[in-house]
């Protein structure tokens, strides 16, 4: 895939992990080649998000409004531009999270990523 692309999405995933994650806190970035397909994850500390807001973190314009992550500023284009991106390679974008702990955003494409 176009690596400029690549990093776009990082670059936004790494950025939501500082900007909604606990101050001072953990980031952990993980990367699983398997035969057919890499998978990679950023995981941070912090207020995550409920569960049933889920479907709407990787809609266009769409911010949470819980009180911790509407107090940082953002547009809210970052995963839906990493959605439809990583979509169109043919992969897979999921998020989970246990509220007050962590949260977690990962992506999947079904080739290897190319060597930086
Ligand atoms: N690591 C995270 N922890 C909790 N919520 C997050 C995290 N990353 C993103 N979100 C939520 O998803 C929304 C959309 O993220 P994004 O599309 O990158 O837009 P932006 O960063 O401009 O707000 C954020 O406004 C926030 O509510
Ligand atoms: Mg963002």
């Amino acid at each position: 895939m176009d690596p400029d692309r690549l990093d776009r999405i990082l670059v936004n995933l790494l950025g939501n992990a500082v900007k909604y994650g606990r101050e001072g806190g953990i980031i952990r970035v993980k990367v699983e080649r398997q035969p057919d397909r890499t998978t990679v994850s950023v995981w941070n500390e912090g207020p995550g998000f409920p569960p049933e807001e889920r479907p709407r973190l990787f809609r266009k314009f769409s911010r949470l409004q819980t009180p911790e992550l509407r107090a940082q500023k953002g547009t809210g284009v970052g995963l839906y531009t990493a959605w439809r991106i990583i979509h169109l390679h043919g992969g897979r974008m999921d998020a989970t999270s246990q509220v007050g702990h962590w949260a977690e955003f990962s992506f999947d494409l079904p080739v290897d990523l190319p060597e930086c």
